[in-house]
């Protein structure tokens, strides 16, 4: 029996940024509940992707919850431009700032949902004094940086991990995942506790996007 709903939210990263509305509308078109924005700032992360003002020139044509992920050296010096940009939950690395829980005060402060996202090589004991203040934690299951890399099977054990803190320390959370995650592998991430899946290659790969979200139902009933 199916105990609780796995939700989904497509990375514009997988689409073409020349018709980002349109692959916005495709997004909110195939039933998702969130869309994913990754914001790159070329020192964080080698690439460097867009900012705030398209997240905000996109924010009117869409109610779909706006999941911004930060891979920015010092997010807290743009916290307050993403909100305004019309951000509904900000994502910020443990990696990139000195100042964790600050950032993630800001976010909660301004009545926005505040995420805390990890790298491949950084364990889940490294954020386990934020865990009782987050909405959301991002275990990334490639190296932060591009799209279409392949999943690291190791970062099971840390939605594993996640899900037992969780329920033993009555905690909120919801648990995402990004990078790599498709068919193959959303039965086991789901099993081991995770509530959100980013999707950017798989999404936009499909030519129906609705009848693959369907399916990736299917796959965790
Ligand atoms: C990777 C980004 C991801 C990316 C996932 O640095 O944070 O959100 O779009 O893309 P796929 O699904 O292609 O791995
Ligand atoms: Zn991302």
């Amino acid at each position: 029996m199916k105990q609780r709903s796995l939700m989904f939210s497509p990375s514009l990263l997988g689409g073409d940024f020349s018709r980002a509305g349109e692959e916005l509308s495709i997004i909110a078109a195939s039933g998702a509940d969130y869309a994913h924005f990754d914001i790159m700032d070329g020192s964080f992360v080698p690439e460097i992707t867009f900012g705030a003002k398209f997240v905000e020139d996109l924010r009117p044509l869409s109610d779909l919850v706006f999941d911004i992920h930060l891979m920015i050296e010092n997010p807290e010096k743009h916290i307050e431009r993403f909100i305004k940009a019309g951000a509904d939950m900000i994502t910020v690395h443990a990696e990139s700032t000195r100042h964790l829980w600050r950032v993630l005060s800001m976010i909660k402060e301004s009545g926005k949902d505040a995420g805390v996202a990890i790298n491949p090589g950084t364990p889940v004991s490294f954020i386990e004094s934020v865990l009782p203040i987050v909405d959301s934690v991002l275990v990334m299951t490639v190296n932060p940086g591009w799209g279409g890399q392949r999943f690291i099977p190791q970062m099971i054990d840390k939605i594993q991990e996640l899900d037992s803190r969780r329920t033993d320390g009555g905690l909120r959370y919801i648990i995402g995942a990004d990078g790599g995650i498709g068919k193959k592998n959303i039965r086991e991430l789901y099993l081991n506790g995770l509530d959100l899946a980013i999707m950017g290659t798989s999404f936009f790969s499909e030519d129906d996007k609705g009848g693959f979200l369907h399916e990736l139902e299917g796959l965790v009933e």
